[in-house]
């Protein structure tokens, strides 16, 4: 016997019964291809088995907790859109302040170091088509991701595996980092969708924020800069491990919250050794 199709007005009761409104609405536009308007109008249209199907196992899903960027496999940064799946951090809001910063700042050869979905790298070759910006991970998986993402949005932006900036000689005029600065025995690690995130793009805390200091100011000219991004607790660490590894000019910007987000500091013209 062929089992009746559900209609849209029944598969949408049943996500709005599940889930936030917002979260459901994401699911169900996704799921069945029409807006809300769409939907309105058309209640009583059927919905194929199959379709009903995956839009309600990818309702459990979120039920389970798992970001509704990663069901979907997109999200918007900047308003940008960028495929995303489990290889790869979700951007975050924060890290358009480190586009900004960077977009503010002169300087044609740029590198962004664990470019994770190439969110930063993408917003900023949109923005500035005639830098030359190389998107670096050291993690394959991830790059793959921000290749697809480079790829989707016709960028010339070159993708290298490299640990930090290891592969690279001193050749940029501006580094770019939203590093793994999460503390390993931080509580929000089990919390909310980071349950789902790559533990190689979260977890690193002020020893990868040294790290990523060091090794930009191996790859930085004489007068390069480099801004990174940490946590809202970590701006007076950042002050001085940029003073101490040889920085000038440091300065923190905040977040939208008005809380330390992004740190900043220009290479020393008379500092070259290492
Ligand atoms: C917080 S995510 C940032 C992703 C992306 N830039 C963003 O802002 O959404 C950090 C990224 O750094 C990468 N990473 C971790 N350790 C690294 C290392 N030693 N060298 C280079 N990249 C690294 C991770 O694979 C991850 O993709």
């Amino acid at each position: 016997m062929v089992q009746a199709e559900p209609t849209v007005g029944a598969v949408e009761a049943y996500a709005y019964r599940s889930l936030p409104r917002d979260e459901a609405d994401i699911l169900l536009e996704d799921g069945l291809a029409m807006t809300r308007a769409e939907r309105f109008s058309h209640p009583d249209a059927p919905v194929a088995n199959v379709r009903a199907n995956v839009i309600e196992s990818r309702i459990h899903r979120r039920m389970g907790g798992e970001p509704i960027a990663y069901i979907v496999g997109t999200t918007r940064f900047l308003g940008i859109e960028l495929d995303v799946d489990r290889r790869v951090l979700i951007p975050r809001l924060d890290t358009e302040i480190l586009v900004a910063a960077a977009l503010d700042t002169p300087g044609e050869r740029i590198l962004d170091i664990g470019t994770g979905s190439g969110a930063v790298a993408v917003a900023i070759g949109l923005s500035r088509q005639t830098s030359h910006i190389i998107a670096s991970d050291v993690d394959a998986d991830a790059l793959a991701v921000a290749q697809n993402n480079i790829a989707r949005h016709q960028l010339a932006i070159d993708c290298v595996q490299t640990n930090l900036a290891d592969a690279f000689t001193r050749s940029f005029d501006l580094v770019v980092s939203n590093p793994p600065y999460i503390e390993p025995d931080d509580p929000h690690l089990h919390q909310g969708d980071l349950r789902f995130e790559p533990s190689k793009a979260l977890v690193g805390g002020r020893l990868m924020l040294e790290a990523v200091a060091r090794s930009a100011r191996l790859c930085l000219v004489p007068g390069g800069r480099v801004l990174i991004e940490h946590g809202y607790d970590q701006g007076a660490f950042m002050r001085s491990l940029l003073a101490e590894t040889g920085f000038v000019d440091i300065e923190t910007l905040l977040d939208f919250e008005q809380r330390d987000r992004v740190t900043g500091g220009t290479m020393n013209t008379r500092s070259g050794k290492t």
